[in-house]
């Protein structure tokens, strides 16, 4: 059959004729999505039920406390925003910023400056401070700034997938009271596959998405939002700018009221409720040692094939991790292999990072082990063909 090109105008003696939709099978360890779990793809599939049903409306607390219970916080106003983790930073930035407002992003990676970007475009006084990629903040550098800056909220990155460091957390939030300031913190490719404890460490607010740690298509962006950001949201002067992710309409829908706010993706939370069962079922603690120990078996893999990690060890993402690509190897046109050749997709670099590195994701349903020694096995057998000179441990294999 043809491809598809420009249609003719309507024409009832002319019927369109397309194949139904194909995809490939794909092993996704690239920065995301990742493969989503067989029992979420399955309730996905189910037949859509209204969303202001009583049964939908129970599914959304169950949502809501599963949520609080993988982000380990009792925080009240905690939903999935209908959208994608860009959806859920900007909900966190809309709500929180009014114009004027001193907002500090701590940068150390491309999503760093798209909070710093989404805080401009909402009227705040934006500031930032900057690490090379690869590094991460000590307190010291984010006390001295926040002294200097005197901002209304820190903004940062606790997993930053363009460079693979997960920011030490341990800290922050008591700084952040000591100097009267809110802490934001981005969780997008942590929640389910790092150890995250907001109320422990005190963040204020936070997001994430669906297709990450927590083994679920893209599409849904978790929200949460703590005491101290309440009382700034309720002493707003003016509206929140942004009507379709307004944190206080949203919760007429989600919180007890049950109002019509928008029409909720009903499968999307189908799937995120059985993401959110299977992640209580295995228990964070042990999906958190699950994530850890395939990375580990990942990251001396590839020290043993002779490649260079891109970050310290101790700044090290279980979820995440960026390979340099070795002198002499055309990076693309071995991860275009891999995808061609193998069907597994493994990432580029962003940003500063562009072109020298890999970006291995190992991330909820797809971090195990039996991955990990499929991509070492190409990585040794393959790679060679892809560089000028092999070094000496596959030379040796
Ligand atoms: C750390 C981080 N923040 C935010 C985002 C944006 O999320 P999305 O692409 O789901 O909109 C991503 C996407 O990968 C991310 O890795």
């Amino acid at each position: 059959m043809a491809p598809l090109t420009i249609l003719p105008p309507v024409n009832s003696a002319h019927r369109i004729q397309l194949e139904p939709i194909a995809t490939p099978s794909r092993l996704l360890l690239g920065p995301g999505p990742s493969n989503a779990h067989p029992t979420v793809l399955a309730a996905l599939a189910r037949t859509p039920i209204g969303h202001l049903d009583p049964l939908y409306i129970e599914l959304m607390s169950e949502v809501q406390e599963l949520l609080r219970y993988a982000w380990q916080t009792d925080n009240r106003l905690t939903l999935p925003m209908s959208g994608t983790g860009s959806a859920a930073m900007e909900a966190t930035i809309a709500n929180m910023v009014e114009p004027g407002d001193r907002v500090l992003v701590a940068v150390m990676g491309y999503f760093g400056l798209r909070q710093a970007d989404m805080s401009s475009r909402y009227g705040a006084e934006v500031i930032t401070i900057e690490r090379p990629w690869g590094e991460a903040f000590s307190l010291e550098e984010l006390e001295e700034a926040l002294i200097t800056h005197k901002p209304a909220v820190l903004a940062m990155v606790h997993a930053e997938t363009s460079t693979g460091v997960c920011q030490p957390m341990e800290g922050i939030g008591e700084l952040c009271r000591r100097h009267d300031c809110l802490l934001l913190l981005d969780t997008v490719t942590s929640l389910g596959g790092v150890p995250l404890f907001l109320d422990a460490w005190q963040v204020d607010l936070a997001y994430s998405c669906s297709q990450k740690g927590l083994s679920c298509p893209p599409g849904l962006g978790p929200f949460t939002m703590g005491p101290r950001a309440e009382d700034k949201l309720n002493r707003r002067q003016g509206k929140v700018p942004n009507w379709y992710l307004d944190v206080s309409l949203l919760n007429q829908y989600w919180g007890s009221d049950r109002v019509y706010h928008h029409t909720a993706p009903v499968n999307m939370n189908f799937g995120m409720r059985e993401a959110l069962r299977l992640l209580a079922e295995e228990g964070l603690d042990q999906a958190w040692a699950r994530h850890r120990g395939s990375a580990e078996r990942l990251w001396s893999g590839l020290e043993r094939l002779g490649l260079e990690l891109h970050v310290p060890e101790p700044l090290r993402l279980a979820t995440l991790t960026t390979v340099r690509i070795p002198e002499g190897v055309d990076g693309k046109a071995f991860s275009r292999h891999l995808l061609d050749t193998h069907g597994i997709e493994v990432g580029g670099g962003l940003g500063a990072l562009s072109g020298k590195v890999w970006r291995i994701g190992l991330m909820g349903y797809n971090s195990t082990p039996q991955n990990v020694d499929l991509l070492l096995n190409l990585l040794e057998t393959e790679l060679p063909r892809f560089r000028d000179t092999v070094p000496a441990a596959v030379a040796a294999a």
